[in-house]
């Protein structure tokens, strides 16, 4: 390429950038926070995210297919109880923002050998990974590095032992599965979305937020998540925003039981 053409690009695309620049704001993307604007920046309050593992499993792996088999193709930790919801993650949150903070301290590396056998047990149960074949501790390396370094700041939760314990100490406490049944809502069950919602509201005293995921095979509206808000001394309170994501208020949910594991392997 001749010095002239490449001199002449040049000129383009400063041209270019001018000409970006000079545009009002609400035509371009936002720039993201810079690293620096979330070190040590406070929040109101926690996310306690928890998951039906079934759906999710048929969600992230796009399993819809085996929805109606007598075992389940996903992992082999899959005989569980069917009330035991497991954790997406703890996640500080800001009112302010009406959202989530994250990766807010870039040398607080995962490392897996802080994890001894014990709580790598607990977590594979309370904390699964249900995406197949992911890179190993991948899930809890992502769920750390995000949101675990934005709850450090409080001691409970300071260092990678601290929050995935802490975390699974309030699963246990205030797990949906649990809660739910003594209200009488149970897995194998279809329920109202009002109805269900309702439930959740009895059984925390406070407004919860409900994922849903439809599957393409079937057209069931399962379940997803329940996210839960605590205040920073773990106390509920009503959480804010859209509290429906992706449900259908007009479609009956339906709340999965676990199918069984399969004895043979699946390919
Ligand atoms: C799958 O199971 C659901 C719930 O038991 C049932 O309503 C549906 O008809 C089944 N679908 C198929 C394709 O077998
Ligand atoms: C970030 O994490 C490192 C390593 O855990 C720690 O030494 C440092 O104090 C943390 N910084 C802040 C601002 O919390």
């Amino acid at each position: 390429m001749s010095l002239r053409a490449i001199l002449s690009i040049a000129a383009l695309l400063t041209l270019l950038v001018a000409v970006v620049n000079s545009l009002p704001k609400r035509y371009r993307k936002p720039k993201p926070p810079s690293t620096d604007a979330y070190v040590g920046s406070d929040f109101d309050y926690y996310v306690l995210a928890q998951v039906v593992p079934q759906v999710q499993c048929y969600k992230v792996n796009n399993l819809w297919k085996a929805e109606n088999s007598s075992c389940s193709p996903c992992s082999s930790s899959w005989a569980r109880n069917d009330l035991d919801w497991t954790v997406h993650g703890l996640w500080p949150s800001n009112l302010y923002s009406d959202r989530f903070l994250g990766n807010c301290n870039r040398t607080a590396r995962f490392d897996g050998d802080q994890l001894d056998a014990e709580l790598r047990a607990q977590l594979e149960y309370h904390w699964t990974d249900l995406k197949r074949a992911a890179y190993k501790d991948d899930f809890w390396r992502h769920e750390w590095e995000k949101h675990g370094t934005c709850a450090m700041q409080v001691d409970v939760l300071s260092g990678m032992r601290n929050y995935f314990q802490q975390t699974i100490e309030l699963l246990k406490r205030f797990n949906v599965g649990h809660h739910l049944e003594r209200q009488g809502v149970t897995p194998g069950n279809h329920y109202d979305f009002d109805e269900f919602n309702n439930a959740i509201v009895e059984a925390y005293g406070a407004q919860a937020k409900i994922k849903c995921a439809k599957s393409p095979t079937t057209g069931l509206q399962y379940v997803n998540e329940v996210h839960l808000c605590m205040d920073r001394s773990f106390k509920m309170i009503d959480c804010t925003g859209v509290l429906a994501g992706s449900c259908s208020k007009k479609k009956k949910l339906t709340y999965a039981k676990n199918a069984n594991q399969c004895t043979r392997k699946q390919s």
